[in-house]
């Protein structure tokens, strides 16, 4: 008889964002004139930049004429955009990547939840608490992450590393030794950044105890502190003990065309197996590689017109977390995060939990966020406001939480 993967039906729940998603279409079918603000889901809504829809149009009319038609695109991405990509967001910052150290796939989600595949099930994986659930999720379907407590709200065989506001929403070294650690920032949930002194502790201590970081760096555009990284390679060491992931949707706007990349260094090892190899063999085999249309799109982020727009496109939603920020501060809520993050992180008031604060803002005020509690135990009394709404919406969903009758 066949069966189904045991792991999968270990996982509590639905997707979280799927939950939510859920929640609010049930709520708008049974309040059709409410005028509902979305400011849950990390989804942007300015337009794709003029000189990259030029080159998208421009490829395009390429795949109409048979001398420039293209059938499938390089299993790593194009030469074009790795060198690209190798050339301005790591040895313009004086790090040194190369350009056949980048992998070019349809986003960071799919790689980030996909790495995990080309380490051994017996690998203990730590991660931030509260985290991106893609991180454990991924691992529990992979059966890595033994068994769910629900009273915990825990999987047994995950290290998690609490992140509160005792140490500013900075994990601490971990005191059981982890093989594989996630580390995202700037960082999604809480929008906390660390120093660049801070993730060189943590690159050191990973080379020192023969550990792997998995280093999303999926909101690097939004940093605006000097002293905050902008990838891990700016650590000296992390060749040896990091791989990266990169996204073009928040700093391009690309959450629907999709476009994102990888970055193993080749003298990254596990005991004395090259990953690159590892991860080129599973990208041949298991991908086609991103679309020819959207890795020109992706060539174009890096022109000179293309940066001077997206920097505008940041600074938009930027300007939106500032009205949070500021807005929420000013009505007395406790918030963090949102300087160098397009998320708010706020504590929700009267000691409500994570779900209750989300069901009356969406009943009592039409705006929707994201439950702490839905990233991790420790996110549990916490809440996430995106900046990547329109600034009409975000000024709106503001006041309306501002007058908010709990
Ligand atoms: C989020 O809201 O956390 C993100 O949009 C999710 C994602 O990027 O996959």
């Amino acid at each position: 008889m066949v069966k189904a993967n045991d792991n999968y039906l270990k996982l509590p729940g639905s997707y979280l964002f799927s939950t939510i998603g859920k929640k609010v279409r049930e709520y708008s079918e049974a309040h059709p004139e409410s005028k509902i603000i979305r400011l849950g889901i990390g989804d942007v809504t300015q337009p794709i930049a003029p000189a990259i829809l030029e080159a998208m149009h421009k490829a395009v009319d390429e795949m109409g004429v048979r001398e420039t038609f293209k059938g499938y695109a390089p299993d790593l991405g194009y030469e074009f955009l790795r060198s690209t990509i190798a050339k301005n967001d790591y040895q313009a910052r004086g790090c040194d990547i190369s350009a056949d150290e980048i992998f070019v796939s349809d986003g960071a989600k799919c790689d980030c939840s996909n790495i995990q595949e080309i380490f051994s099930l017996d690998n203990k994986i730590a991660v931030c608490d509260p985290v991106y659930p893609v991180y454990v999720d991924s691992n529990v379907m992979a059966g890595r992450a033994g068994d769910y407590d629900a009273t915990t709200e825990k999987w047994s065989d995950v290290i998690y590393m609490p992140c509160t506001a005792a140490n500013n929403f900075a994990p601490e070294l971990p005191k059981e030794t982890p093989d594989l650690i996630y580390l995202c920032f700037p960082n999604n949930p809480t929008g906390s950044t660390i120093t660049k002194a801070q993730l060189q502790e943590w690159v050191d201590y990973a080379n020192k105890v023969g550990a792997i970081i998995l280093y999303d760096a999926a909101y690097e555009a939004y940093i605006s502190e000097a002293d905050v990284p902008h990838t891990i390679y700016e650590c000296e060491g992390a060749r040896t003990c990091a791989i990266e992931f990169r996204s073009f949707s928040k700093n391009a706007g690309f959450t629907g065309v999709r476009l994102g990349f990888t970055v193993i260094p080749k003298e990254l090892k596990a005991g004395d197996v090259q990953l690159h190899g590892l991860w080129a063999r599973r990208h041949g085999t298991k991908y086609n590689g991103a679309p020819y249309i959207i890795q020109r799109a992706g060539e174009a982020v890096y022109t000179e017109a293309g940066k001077a727009q997206l920097k505008e496109q940041v600074a938009y939603y930027m300007k939106n977390a500032k009205v949070i920020y500021d807005g929420l501060k000013g009505a007395g809520f406790t918030v963090s995060g949102g300087v160098n993050a397009p998320y708010i992180w706020l504590k929700t008031p009267n000691n409500m939990t994570s779900w209750e604060f989300f069901d009356a803002l969406l009943e009592k005020v039409n705006v929707v966020g994201t439950p702490g509690s839905g990233f991790g135990p420790s996110g549990e009394g916490y809440f996430r406001l995106t900046a990547f709404g329109t600034y009409e919406n975000t000024v709106e969903a503001v006041e309306r939480i501002k007058k908010i009758n709990l």
